[in-house]
């Protein structure tokens, strides 16, 4: 069930009662990549307790993660000096390159015997955060500046290229190298992420306009819009394609590549400007670009290491404030947010014998985003509860089928892990504005299904059968009723 406190809107009840069964649903026939269940890291034991974080106890000065692109060349030699220092450390140590990536191995079901989970949650935005925290306090000290070292990010929407120093030169004598890349990307090429996708430097702006959390960041157990796309889909566009997909394609090996670190920098970076939209004047409802004000998100706490390998612990609720309490902050963005926020829900009726979900809308909703279509609003499709099987990884299609037409909609991307993964769910936004018209078409409503997505190859069958709890679309709102409030 999604807990309602986190939708927003009017109609959640008329269409809670659909919801029943759909975390059950198990496939048959599918690929899911059951050769890798044998694969897991070889990790050393999940930390735990360790003194508590206290908001204040760190008094360095605020200083600002860069872009790599941004970075000078003596600070780019300081980062490549804290790699190499981080891959000299002896593996016993609990702050070594190893055991460091292991952390984040471990704190996703993908060594034997650990059971925890931070992905597909909305733990997945703390976690990281913290994550990243005491290993740049680590790298940091290795090279005896603990004050002002700070992790840069990897700006993908900006420029989709691996930065030069992560790939040249392209063996071990570079720290920041990793042999398990796409070929094309280590070989100085784009980011190959998902055809049906708009680029990269579409897609992080049009999250922006997402407001709310649940559906940016995911609920209790609910993998986020931003965690599946972009974060997934540049991971597995920056791992090996093949089967076992390392590292960057592996969750169980993913933080084995440096690159991942200025990735969820950049993740970080995102969450931060999401987060500082709250209170602007863009007229978004009360509540908009916040996080998660329950115990459940907030009082979550995690173990790690710090610089000297003592363990210590942090919760959720030390790090959202980054600058006060972890002391790193980012540029601002530079233009103003637009939020998507005049919702038409969808009746996302299932018919038997089950055609799949469909999206059939009133008249009087479907002339609403038609009008707002007019004045040149973007129209975001949001889907909620969106089923992922157990096991089922990898990147999918999500498309809509008419009579005569597929309407490719955008992606889902679940991240493979060595090991099994239990039945997910999903709440995913995607930018509708260019099919909205076909979508929404009188004559057929539309069906949605997910298709798997290998390499450029979309199948032509469905990859399963999908469950969604929720649809609705959403538009920018007039600007006469902004005026009459
Ligand atoms: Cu913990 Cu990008 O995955």
């Amino acid at each position: 069930m999604l807990p309602s406190d986190h939708l927003t809107r009017k109609n959640f009840l008329t269409h809670a009662s659909l919801a029943t069964g759909a975390a059950a649903i198990a496939v048959a026939g599918l690929d899911p990549l059951a050769a890798l269940a044998q694969d897991p890291p070889t990790c050393p034991p999940l930390p735990t307790g360790g003194t508590a974080f206290v908001p204040g106890q760190d008094t360095r000065p605020i200083v600002l993660r860069k872009a790599i692109s941004a970075l000078s060349a003596s600070e780019l030699t300081t980062l490549q000096g804290a790699f190499k220092a981080l891959r000299d450390t002896p593996e016993a140590h609990v702050q070594s390159w190893k055991q460091q990536a292991d952390l984040h191995a471990l704190y996703c079901r993908q060594c034997t015997g650990v059971a925890t989970q931070i992905h597909f949650s909305w733990s997945f935005f703390p976690w990281h955060r913290a994550y990243l925290y005491y290993l740049e306090r680590i790298l940091g000290s290795l090279v005896g500046d603990l004050e002002n070292f700070r992790l840069p990010y990897w700006d993908w929407e900006d420029d989709a290229h691996l930065p030069g120093a992560y790939r040249t030169p392209n063996s071990t004598a570079n720290s920041l190298w990793d042999a398990s890349r796409n070929p094309g990307l280590a070989g100085g090429g784009l980011l190959e992420t998902i055809d049906s996708d708009p680029p990269l430097s579409a897609r992080v702006p049009f999250l922006y306009t997402i407001y709310d959390f649940a559906t940016f960041g995911g609920q209790a157990g609910v993998m986020g819009s931003c965690e599946s796309d972009p974060h997934g889909d540049v991971h597995t566009a920056t791992g090996l394609t093949p089967p076992p997909y390392r590292d960057m394609g592996n969750l169980g090996y993913a933080a084995g590549d440096p690159i991942f670190f200025s990735h969820h920098a950049n993740i970080d970076k995102i969450w931060s400007r999401w987060n500082k939209q709250a209170g602007t004047s863009s007229g978004a409802p009360p509540g908009s670009y916040q996080n998660p004000a329950s115990p459940a998100f907030t009082n979550a706490r995690w173990s790690f290491y710090d610089e000297n390998g003592n363990t210590v612990s942090i919760s959720a609720n030390d790090v959202l404030d980054h600058e006060n309490n972890l002391r790193y902050t980012y540029e601002p963005l530079r233009f103003v947010v637009q939020p998507l926020w005049e919702i038409y829900v969808c009746k996302l009726l299932r018919y038997p014998p089950d055609p799949g979900p469909l999206l059939p809308i009133t008249e009087v909703e479907r002339n609403g985003i038609f009008e707002a279509l007019g004045r040149g609003s973007p129209v975001a499709l949001v889907l909620q509860g969106v089923s992922v099987p157990e096991d089922v990884s990898g990147s999918f299609e999500i498309a809509a089928i008419r009579s005569d037409q597929r309407i490719a909609l955008g992606t889902l991307t679940i991240v493979p892990g060595g090991m099994t993964m239990g039945a997910r769910e999903a709440n995913l936004a995607f930018d509708v504005t260019r099919v909205a018209r076909e979508l929404l078409a009188s004559a057929t409503p539309a069906r949605l299904e997910v298709f798997r997505v290998t390499g450029k190859e979309v199948a032509r069958a469905p990859a399963y059968k999908l469950i969604i709890q929720h649809a609705e679309f959403r538009t920018r709102r007039a600007a006469q009723s902004d005026a009459s409030g």
